[in-house]
């Protein structure tokens, strides 16, 4: 949580206790109530059902099905797309608690003010550039691509002159030295001159998520053959450029995005516009790379369905494959394009027109369909070894797939192209699953076992009560998983602190320890019932205490085989005993 600790703790809790999530997340998406907890559909992952549950009580939400959790700051942060302070000024807004936002928000940026400003600088420079007479080449240029003034306008789209030093000049007449004129990416030194860095160029604006200005990407507009230039020119990274951490059109798209219930990735600027062009804006494209996990997670966030239209060619298609199998790693299942006739977006719509461009987007391949004929590519189906390749890889593919209808549907799409029975292609797969079972095995027998369970029904209650806190502290004092046992620890010290427990409350005093609040929202995902029996946590603790008596004696078991000194064997082995002894008492006490 970015800046939080440049506010009191105090201020974020009359803010937080000044408002109920249970009325915040119902201004964002419809609630139902049963019992004592609202439910709704999880705007964090692609589902219909309603498994995003919200208490008044904890005043916390919990997704069962994606894990999503958290206080009221994280669920404006993660729907709106915001980071801690302004969460914490939305919510001090609805709360009407006064926040000056504006003295913690520039204490915020100061540190890269300075770049931030110039790029403001530039952009209005070049926006300006494009509209001048030494422009019209380039207008002319853009308006040959049928990129008209709108668009221009929207996007901001400007120029970098053919004069090397404008740009600098500007810069250092406006105060900007070095290391600041270097640091920003715009400028290069040569010698003792400064050459803009995108000299000569068409000027594409690139936002940040927070929509400010962070880099641009220039395009060569003259055909020059006698120069080997890049296409695109983008931003060097810098302090605020991080071209895997930003979607060019991010702001919009995201708006149109949660309006249309799905969003489009393509690849390039001019698809891009010419989407926009035909009203299609729920668009964001990768700048030609491929997508790295901060994108992916953007994504995500953006809306339920993920379309992938990338071009045509077998390039778009490989990229297609890549950017598809990333965003299955993040629990994304998307949706692909394939435009005929290697055709980009922008030709296809050029060439095709709306109504057949949304036809496609309409109707796109499900992941599987998509997969299976990028598997034949440079296959010969006809040859025995192509097509046992085939049939292990896709096999590779569905096990990916966590879908049963989908897996059954793409099962007997195979077996029909390649005349297997299904029930054999099904053994295979089930074989197939085994061996990755087997490796898998060894720790999810750790998780099974009954002591995981014991500590994280003894933690869930914790949360709730102080009750529970003292009996754990009275009893237990020690939980053998390491997460777990560093929960419990701050619960205690959050307890002796404050003398209650909260779990919103104690989410925000761990503040940015992913680790520990990871850990909460496994715990809040148990979902146990609300009333718990002082007899089920003196069992849940009986079961700890025994589980590390026996973890104890097969240490000290160990040790002594080891141990050669035969007075320190018999120490150890009295030790034992007295374990034992205690092992009994335990049981004793059913
Ligand atoms: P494309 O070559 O498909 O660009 O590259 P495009 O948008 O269709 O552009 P036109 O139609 O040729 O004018 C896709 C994207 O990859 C990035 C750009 O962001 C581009 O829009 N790219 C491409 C680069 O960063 N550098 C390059 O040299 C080329
Ligand atoms: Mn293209």
């Amino acid at each position: 949580m970015n800046g939080i600790n440049k506010i009191p703790k105090e201020k974020i809790n009359e803010i937080k206790n000044s408002v109920d999530i249970v009325d915040v997340i119902s201004s964002y998406i419809p609630l139902t109530t049963s019992g004592k907890n609202y439910f709704g559909v999880c705007p964090f992952h692609d589902d219909t059902n309603p498994s995003m549950s919200v208490s008044r009580e904890k005043q916390i939400y919990t997704c069962f099905s994606c894990g999503a959790s958290g206080t009221v700051f994280n669920f404006i942060m993660d729907y709106e797309n915001v980071n801690f302070i302004q969460a914490l000024k939305m919510c001090a807004d609805i709360g009407g608690i006064d926040l000056n936002i504006n003295s913690i928000k520039i204490k915020d940026d100061t540190k890269y003010k300075e770049l931030y400003d110039m790029y403001e600088i530039a952009c209005k420079l070049y926006q300006n550039n494009i509209n001048t007479q030494y422009g019209s080449l380039a207008k002319k240029y853009l308006l040959d691509r049928k990129i008209d003034q709108k668009i221009i306008k929207d996007f901001k789209i400007g120029l970098a002159l053919n004069n090397y030093d404008l740009l600098a000049k500007l810069l250092i007449k406006k105060g900007y030295n070095e290391p600041f004129l270097t640091d920003s990416g715009l400028v290069v030194k040569k010698n003792l001159d400064y050459y803009d860095s995108f000299f000569d160029r068409i000027i594409f604006p690139i936002e940040d998520v927070n929509g400010k200005i962070v880099g641009f990407s220039g395009r060569i507009y003259k055909d020059d053959p006698n120069k080997k230039e890049a296409k695109y020119k983008n931003t060097k990274e810098t302090k605020i450029f991080k071209k895997g951490q930003v979607l060019y059109n991010y702001r919009i798209a995201k708006e149109e995005a949660r309006k249309e219930g799905y969003v489009i990735i393509m690849e390039g600027f001019m698809d891009l516009f010419r989407a926009y062009q035909i009203g299609v804006k729920n668009v964001v494209i990768s700048m030609g790379t491929a997508v790295t996990k901060e994108q992916a997670s953007l994504l995500k966030r953006m809306a339920k369905d993920i379309i992938l239209c990338f071009d045509g060619d077998s390039a778009g298609e490989k990229a297609s494959y890549a950017c598809a199998n990333e965003l299955l790693e993040l629990g994304i299942t998307p949706k692909i394009v394939r435009l005929e006739e290697n055709l980009d977006p922008d030709e296809y719509i050029l060439k095709y027109g709306k109504e057949k461009f949304l036809e496609k987007i309409k109707n796109p391949l499900n992941i599987m369909e998509f997969k299976l004929n990028y598997l034949k590519n440079n296959k010969n189906l006809d040859s025995e070894i192509d097509m046992s390749k085939y049939i292990n890889e896709v096999l590779d593919e569905v096990k990916k797939i966590d879908d049963d209808i989908l897996l059954e549907l793409t099962l007997r799409k195979l077996s029909n192209e390649t005349k297997l029975d299904i029930d054999f292609l099904k053994s295979k797969l089930n074989k197939k699953e085994k061996n990755k079972n087997e490796q898998k095995t060894k720790v999810e027998k750790k998780n099974n076992n009954m002591y995981i369970k014991a500590e994280q029904n003894l933690l869930y209650y914790m949360l709730i009560s102080t009750e529970v806190i003292k009996m754990y502290q009275k009893k237990v004092a020690y939980m053998p998983t390491d997460n777990y046992r560093k929960l419990a620890r701050e619960i205690n010290y959050f307890y002796k602190e404050n003398g209650y427990i909260n779990v919103s409350d104690l989410m925000i005093v761990l503040n940015d320890n992913i680790e520990l609040l990871n850990t909460i929202k496994e715990i809040n995902m148990l979902n146990l019932k609300e009333n718990y029996t002082v007899e089920e946590i003196e069992d849940y603790i009986k079961i700890i205490k025994q589980f590390n008596i026996e973890d104890e004696s097969k240490r000290l078991k160990e040790l002594m085989i080891m141990e050669i000194d035969p007075v320190k064997k018999a120490e150890i082995a009295q030790k034992i005993l007295e374990i034992k002894k205690l092992e009994n008492e335990i049981g004793e006490d059913e």
